[in-house]
């Protein structure tokens, strides 16, 4: 069994299901929508400013003339993923969705920016097979844990080192560093103006 094949088997229980080819591919539909599309994966801390720079990447892409659209794990959490908690398996469920639908939305025409904590590479290499090697773009925001934490811009890590969040990224809960990103941005040192600039070069050789 392939490793697709292997995900998909572990949550998935529905059988004699017979998937339709279709024929037109990303392919086709790229030049259509005027841009060759590809996921850019932000993984970092919470707090260390994914979502910010995903945001602000996608106002610079529409300023170019680029469609692409934010899948935030906060966000995510909110409907598609509202069912899913923060344990290892829930997680790897969280990232599965987040890359099904990065895919889905790629091979429709469109720039994926992905903003998901993401903490485990076993986790983020799967994305990246979902997503298709050649289209995942991996971005690591290095913003030191210490500096997330003195930001805590939404008061979880004081929650998390008070006991009241269980398995918090960082406090109580691992975070692997990728060993070999594209990209690497520490918001601590780089404005948004610089860090959203890096990003978009990195996505640039994507538009042809
Ligand atoms: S991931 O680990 O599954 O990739 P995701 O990016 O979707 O996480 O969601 C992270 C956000 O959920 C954080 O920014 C924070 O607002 C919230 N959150 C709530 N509980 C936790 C927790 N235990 N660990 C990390 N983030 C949490």
């Amino acid at each position: 069994m392939g490793k697709l094949e292997q995900i998909a088997a572990a949550g998935h229980v529905a059988t004699h299901i017979f998937p339709h080819a279709g024929h037109i591919g990303k392919e086709q539909r790229g030049p259509l929508a005027g841009q060759r599309a590809a996921t850019l994966w932000l993984t970092g801390l919470s707090g260390a400013g994914k979502s910010t720079l995903a945001y602000a990447l996608e106002r610079r892409l529409l300023a170019q003339g680029r469609l692409s659209c934010v899948l935030d794990g906060d966000n995510m959490r909110q409907h598609l993923n509202g069912d899913l908690g923060f344990s290892a398996r829930d997680r790897q469920e969280n990232i599965r969705r987040g890359a099904v639908v990065a895919r889905l939305m790629n091979d429709a025409g469109m720039m994926v920016i992905c903003a998901f904590i993401s903490p485990l590479r076993s986790d983020r290499e799967m994305a990246r097979q979902i997503i298709g090697g050649d289209d995942f773009i991996e971005a690591y925001i290095s913003t030191p844990c210490a500096l997330c934490e003195e930001r805590d811009p939404k008061g979880l890590y004081k929650k998390a080192r008070a006991g009241l969040i269980p398995a918090f990224t960082g406090v109580s809960a691992p975070y692997e560093a990728p060993l070999a990103p594209a990209l690497t941005l520490d918001t601590g040192t780089l404005s948004l103006e610089q860090a959203c600039e890096r990003l978009f070069q990195q996505l640039c050789p994507r538009f042809i």
